[in-house]
Protein backbone atom coordinates (compact mmCIF):
# COMPACT_ATOMS: atom_id res chain seq x y z
CA UNK A 1 0.00 0.00 0.00
CA UNK A 2 1.06 3.29 -0.83
CA UNK A 3 1.50 5.66 2.09
CA UNK A 4 -0.41 8.68 0.36
CA UNK A 5 -2.58 8.92 -2.81
CA UNK A 6 -4.31 11.82 -4.72
CA UNK A 7 -7.24 11.93 -6.54
CA UNK A 8 -6.82 15.00 -8.86
CA UNK A 9 -3.65 16.47 -8.82
CA UNK A 10 -3.82 20.22 -10.11
CA UNK A 11 -2.46 23.26 -8.31
CA UNK A 12 -3.09 22.31 -5.00
CA UNK A 13 -2.55 18.55 -5.18
CA UNK A 14 1.01 19.85 -6.56
CA UNK A 15 1.90 22.05 -4.21
CA UNK A 16 1.39 19.50 -1.58
CA UNK A 17 3.20 16.44 -3.40
CA UNK A 18 5.64 19.04 -3.98
CA UNK A 19 6.56 20.26 -0.45
CA UNK A 20 6.42 16.42 0.83
CA UNK A 21 8.69 15.28 -1.77
CA UNK A 22 11.21 18.67 -1.13
CA UNK A 23 11.17 17.85 2.57
CA UNK A 24 12.25 14.12 1.76
CA UNK A 25 9.00 12.75 4.32
CA UNK A 26 8.07 10.22 1.66
CA UNK A 27 9.41 9.26 -1.25
CA UNK A 28 8.23 9.65 -5.18
CA UNK A 29 7.23 5.74 -5.04
CA UNK A 30 5.35 5.98 -1.90
CA UNK A 31 2.31 8.45 -3.53
CA UNK A 32 0.00 7.96 -6.15
CA UNK A 33 -1.86 10.57 -8.20
CA UNK A 34 -4.56 10.42 -10.33
CA UNK A 35 -5.36 13.06 -12.75
CA UNK A 36 -8.29 13.40 -15.57
CA UNK A 37 -6.42 13.86 -18.25
CA UNK A 38 -3.57 12.74 -20.42
CA UNK A 39 -2.17 16.18 -20.22
CA UNK A 40 -2.67 16.61 -16.52
CA UNK A 41 -1.04 12.88 -16.06
CA UNK A 42 2.06 13.88 -17.95
CA UNK A 43 2.31 17.03 -16.15
CA UNK A 44 2.19 15.24 -12.90
CA UNK A 45 4.88 12.49 -14.07
CA UNK A 46 7.42 15.12 -15.39
CA UNK A 47 6.33 17.46 -12.44
CA UNK A 48 6.45 15.15 -9.86
CA UNK A 49 7.93 11.91 -10.99
CA UNK A 50 5.64 10.09 -8.50
CA UNK A 51 3.48 7.37 -9.33
CA UNK A 52 0.60 8.95 -11.89
CA UNK A 53 -2.54 6.83 -13.34
CA UNK A 54 -5.66 8.18 -14.59
CA UNK A 55 -7.46 5.36 -12.53
CA UNK A 56 -8.89 6.70 -9.41
CA UNK A 57 -10.35 3.58 -8.28
CA UNK A 58 -6.58 2.42 -8.44
CA UNK A 59 -5.44 5.60 -6.23
CA UNK A 60 -8.54 5.02 -3.82
CA UNK A 61 -7.35 0.90 -3.25
CA UNK A 62 -3.52 1.82 -3.46
CA UNK A 63 -3.54 4.45 -0.42
CA UNK A 64 -3.10 4.73 3.21
CA UNK A 65 -4.22 8.25 3.41
CA UNK A 66 -5.81 9.49 0.18
CA UNK A 67 -6.91 13.24 -0.34
CA UNK A 68 -9.55 14.34 -2.57
CA UNK A 69 -7.82 17.19 -4.59
CA UNK A 70 -10.60 17.36 -7.23
CA UNK A 71 -12.49 21.18 -7.41
CA UNK A 72 -15.79 20.95 -4.87
CA UNK A 73 -17.97 20.36 -7.70
CA UNK A 74 -16.72 16.76 -8.39
CA UNK A 75 -16.58 15.59 -4.66
CA UNK A 76 -19.68 13.74 -5.03
CA UNK A 77 -19.00 11.44 -8.15
CA UNK A 78 -15.78 10.92 -7.62
CA UNK A 79 -16.51 9.69 -3.95
CA UNK A 80 -19.42 7.26 -4.96
CA UNK A 81 -17.03 6.28 -8.04
CA UNK A 82 -14.50 5.06 -4.87
CA UNK A 83 -16.47 4.81 -1.95
CA UNK A 84 -16.90 0.82 -2.53
CA UNK A 85 -13.07 0.65 -2.19
CA UNK A 86 -12.79 2.18 1.30
CA UNK A 87 -11.41 0.53 4.39
CA UNK A 88 -11.72 1.49 7.72
CA UNK A 89 -8.09 1.68 7.97
CA UNK A 90 -7.92 3.80 5.44
CA UNK A 91 -8.01 8.48 6.28
CA UNK A 92 -9.80 9.86 3.88
CA UNK A 93 -9.21 12.97 3.62
CA UNK A 94 -11.04 16.18 2.12
CA UNK A 95 -9.75 19.65 0.77
CA UNK A 96 -12.20 21.85 -0.29
CA UNK A 97 -14.21 24.60 0.86
CA UNK A 98 -17.82 23.36 2.07
CA UNK A 99 -17.25 19.94 2.10
CA UNK A 100 -18.05 18.74 5.86
CA UNK A 101 -17.08 15.58 7.85
CA UNK A 102 -20.66 14.91 8.23
CA UNK A 103 -20.85 15.52 4.02
CA UNK A 104 -18.14 13.56 2.85
CA UNK A 105 -18.82 10.60 5.76
CA UNK A 106 -22.44 10.42 4.59
CA UNK A 107 -21.57 10.41 0.53
CA UNK A 108 -18.69 7.70 1.73
CA UNK A 109 -21.88 5.74 2.77
CA UNK A 110 -19.86 4.70 5.54
CA UNK A 111 -18.30 5.12 8.87
CA UNK A 112 -14.35 5.91 8.57
CA UNK A 113 -11.48 8.02 9.20
CA UNK A 114 -12.11 11.38 8.11
CA UNK A 115 -9.89 14.51 7.97
CA UNK A 116 -11.18 17.71 6.52
CA UNK A 117 -7.97 20.20 5.82
CA UNK A 118 -7.54 23.52 4.36
CA UNK A 119 -4.30 23.84 2.81
CA UNK A 120 -2.89 26.98 0.42
CA UNK A 121 -0.13 26.80 -2.43
CA UNK A 122 2.65 28.43 -0.86
CA UNK A 123 2.83 24.40 0.43
CA UNK A 124 5.06 24.33 -2.82
CA UNK A 125 7.94 25.86 -0.82
CA UNK A 126 7.62 24.81 2.22
CA UNK A 127 5.61 27.87 3.80
CA UNK A 128 2.16 26.60 3.65
CA UNK A 129 -0.66 26.95 6.51
CA UNK A 130 -2.91 24.31 6.81
CA UNK A 131 -5.93 23.91 9.26
CA UNK A 132 -6.92 20.69 10.18
CA UNK A 133 -10.47 19.29 11.64
CA UNK A 134 -10.86 15.50 12.01
CA UNK A 135 -14.29 13.16 13.23
CA UNK A 136 -14.22 10.69 16.06
CA UNK A 137 -12.83 7.96 14.01
CA UNK A 138 -9.15 9.21 13.36
CA UNK A 139 -6.86 8.03 16.19
CA UNK A 140 -4.26 10.18 18.10
CA UNK A 141 -1.81 8.07 15.94
CA UNK A 142 -4.00 9.00 12.99
CA UNK A 143 -3.30 12.76 14.13
CA UNK A 144 0.39 12.75 14.36
CA UNK A 145 0.94 10.88 11.38
CA UNK A 146 -1.38 13.63 9.00
CA UNK A 147 0.23 16.78 10.96
CA UNK A 148 3.95 15.29 9.91
CA UNK A 149 2.55 14.99 6.61
CA UNK A 150 1.26 18.74 6.52
CA UNK A 151 4.09 20.04 8.92
CA UNK A 152 6.71 18.91 6.16
CA UNK A 153 4.86 21.16 3.69
CA UNK A 154 4.46 24.22 6.12
CA UNK A 155 2.58 24.94 9.74
CA UNK A 156 -0.20 22.70 10.90
CA UNK A 157 -2.95 23.74 13.41
CA UNK A 158 -5.87 21.54 14.32
CA UNK A 159 -9.21 23.64 14.32
CA UNK A 160 -12.84 23.39 15.50
CA UNK A 161 -15.17 22.65 12.00
CA UNK A 162 -16.89 25.69 12.11
CA UNK A 163 -13.85 28.05 11.99
CA UNK A 164 -12.91 26.18 8.31
CA UNK A 165 -14.55 28.76 6.24
CA UNK A 166 -12.33 31.67 8.24
CA UNK A 167 -9.69 29.41 7.50
CA UNK A 168 -10.28 28.87 3.71
CA UNK A 169 -10.63 32.73 3.47
CA UNK A 170 -7.56 34.30 5.38
CA UNK A 171 -5.24 30.97 4.65
CA UNK A 172 -6.42 28.62 1.66
CA UNK A 173 -7.47 31.84 -0.37
CA UNK A 174 -5.68 34.46 0.88
CA UNK A 175 -2.53 33.71 -1.12
CA UNK A 176 -4.44 35.20 -4.67
CA UNK A 177 -5.28 38.44 -2.67
CA UNK A 178 -1.18 38.98 -1.70
CA UNK A 179 -0.34 37.78 -5.11
CA UNK A 180 -2.54 41.00 -6.35
CA UNK A 181 -1.05 42.95 -4.15
CA UNK A 182 2.77 42.18 -4.90
CA UNK A 183 1.36 42.76 -8.46
CA UNK A 184 0.05 45.75 -8.09
CA UNK A 185 3.25 47.23 -5.52
CA UNK A 186 5.36 45.94 -8.21
CA UNK A 187 3.39 48.06 -11.32
CA UNK A 188 3.53 50.95 -9.15
CA UNK A 189 7.49 50.70 -8.68
CA UNK A 190 7.39 49.79 -12.53
CA UNK A 191 5.39 53.17 -13.00
CA UNK A 192 8.98 54.94 -11.34
CA UNK A 193 11.01 53.35 -13.59
CA UNK A 194 12.10 49.89 -12.06
CA UNK A 195 12.59 47.30 -14.03
CA UNK A 196 9.64 44.63 -13.82
CA UNK A 197 11.52 41.60 -12.73
CA UNK A 198 12.81 43.86 -9.82
CA UNK A 199 10.01 45.42 -8.86
CA UNK A 200 8.60 41.56 -8.29
CA UNK A 201 11.79 41.14 -6.13
CA UNK A 202 11.49 43.77 -3.74
CA UNK A 203 7.76 44.14 -3.41
CA UNK A 204 7.99 40.51 -2.31
CA UNK A 205 10.34 40.44 -0.31
CA UNK A 206 9.26 43.33 1.96
CA UNK A 207 5.84 40.88 2.41
CA UNK A 208 8.08 38.22 3.23
CA UNK A 209 10.01 40.33 5.80
CA UNK A 210 6.83 42.30 7.17
CA UNK A 211 4.80 38.22 7.32
CA UNK A 212 7.79 37.10 9.40
CA UNK A 213 8.16 40.29 11.57
CA UNK A 214 4.36 39.46 12.42
CA UNK A 215 4.85 36.15 13.46
CA UNK A 216 8.07 36.56 15.18
CA UNK A 217 8.29 39.92 17.35
CA UNK A 218 4.26 38.76 18.53
CA UNK A 219 3.96 42.77 18.27
CA UNK A 220 0.43 44.04 16.82
CA UNK A 221 0.68 44.80 13.20
CA UNK A 222 -0.92 48.50 13.38
CA UNK A 223 2.30 49.08 16.17
CA UNK A 224 4.58 46.92 13.43
CA UNK A 225 2.76 49.73 10.92
CA UNK A 226 3.26 53.47 12.53
CA UNK A 227 6.95 52.12 13.31
CA UNK A 228 7.47 52.96 9.12
CA UNK A 229 5.66 55.87 9.62
CA UNK A 230 7.62 58.83 10.35
CA UNK A 231 5.99 62.10 11.34
CA UNK A 232 5.57 64.42 7.89
CA UNK A 233 6.87 61.69 5.84
CA UNK A 234 6.43 59.91 2.73
CA UNK A 235 4.91 56.55 4.31
CA UNK A 236 2.29 58.18 5.86
CA UNK A 237 1.04 59.50 2.56
CA UNK A 238 0.63 56.08 1.03
CA UNK A 239 -0.93 55.27 4.35
CA UNK A 240 -3.48 58.27 3.68
CA UNK A 241 -4.29 57.06 -0.15
CA UNK A 242 -4.77 53.38 1.11
CA UNK A 243 -7.52 54.60 3.79
CA UNK A 244 -9.19 57.04 1.35
CA UNK A 245 -8.99 54.22 -1.39
CA UNK A 246 -10.96 51.89 1.13
CA UNK A 247 -8.26 49.60 1.25
CA UNK A 248 -9.21 47.84 4.78
CA UNK A 249 -12.81 47.77 3.88
CA UNK A 250 -11.95 45.74 0.50
CA UNK A 251 -9.89 43.40 2.07
CA UNK A 252 -12.64 42.61 4.82
CA UNK A 253 -15.56 42.49 2.48
CA UNK A 254 -13.10 40.08 0.15
CA UNK A 255 -12.38 37.34 2.85
CA UNK A 256 -15.93 37.79 4.41
CA UNK A 257 -17.63 36.76 0.71
CA UNK A 258 -15.05 34.41 0.59
CA UNK A 259 -16.31 32.59 3.59
CA UNK A 260 -19.52 32.79 2.88
CA UNK A 261 -19.01 31.21 -0.53
CA UNK A 262 -17.27 28.62 1.02
CA UNK A 263 -20.63 27.60 3.48
CA UNK A 264 -22.68 27.62 0.19
CA UNK A 265 -20.62 24.87 -1.84
N1 LIG B 1 -5.75 26.14 -5.36
C1 LIG B 1 -5.71 26.49 -4.07
O1 LIG B 1 -5.03 27.42 -3.68
C2 LIG B 1 -6.51 25.71 -3.06
C3 LIG B 1 -6.40 26.03 -1.68
C4 LIG B 1 -7.13 25.28 -0.75
C5 LIG B 1 -7.96 24.26 -1.17
N2 LIG B 1 -8.07 23.99 -2.50
C6 LIG B 1 -8.97 22.91 -2.92
O2 LIG B 1 -8.20 21.94 -3.59
C7 LIG B 1 -9.00 21.25 -4.54
C8 LIG B 1 -8.27 21.23 -5.86
O3 LIG B 1 -8.12 22.56 -6.32
P1 LIG B 1 -7.03 22.95 -7.40
O4 LIG B 1 -6.86 24.42 -7.30
O5 LIG B 1 -5.84 22.08 -7.26
O6 LIG B 1 -7.82 22.58 -8.74
P2 LIG B 1 -7.19 22.29 -10.18
O7 LIG B 1 -5.88 22.96 -10.32
O8 LIG B 1 -8.27 22.58 -11.17
O9 LIG B 1 -6.92 20.72 -10.15
C9 LIG B 1 -7.95 19.78 -10.15
C10 LIG B 1 -7.34 18.44 -10.49
O10 LIG B 1 -8.37 17.48 -10.47
C11 LIG B 1 -8.24 16.66 -11.62
N3 LIG B 1 -9.57 16.10 -11.88
C12 LIG B 1 -10.72 16.72 -12.21
N4 LIG B 1 -11.72 15.82 -12.27
C13 LIG B 1 -11.19 14.66 -11.96
C14 LIG B 1 -11.68 13.35 -11.86
N5 LIG B 1 -12.98 13.06 -12.08
N6 LIG B 1 -10.82 12.38 -11.51
C15 LIG B 1 -9.51 12.64 -11.27
N7 LIG B 1 -8.99 13.85 -11.36
C16 LIG B 1 -9.82 14.83 -11.70
C17 LIG B 1 -7.68 17.52 -12.70
O11 LIG B 1 -7.04 16.67 -13.65
P3 LIG B 1 -6.25 17.27 -14.93
O12 LIG B 1 -4.97 17.78 -14.38
O13 LIG B 1 -6.08 16.10 -15.81
O14 LIG B 1 -7.13 18.32 -15.49
C18 LIG B 1 -6.70 18.38 -11.88
O15 LIG B 1 -5.48 17.74 -11.75
C19 LIG B 1 -10.33 21.99 -4.61
O16 LIG B 1 -11.30 21.30 -3.88
C20 LIG B 1 -10.01 23.32 -3.97
O17 LIG B 1 -11.13 23.92 -3.37
C21 LIG B 1 -7.36 24.68 -3.44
Amino acid sequence: MMKAGFIGCGNMGTAMVSGILKKGLLNKDEIIVSNLTEAGAARSREKLGVVVTMDNREVAAKSRILFLAVKPQFYEEVIKEIRDLLTEDQILVGIAPGKTLQWLEETCARSMKIVRLMPNTPAQVGEGMTSVCINEKVTEEDARQIRELTDSFGRTEFIPERLMDAAGAVSGSSPAYVFMFIEAMADAAVAQGMPRKQAYAFAAQAVLGSAKMVLETGMHPGELKDMVCSPAGTTIEGVRMLEKAGMRSAVFEALTACAEKGKRL
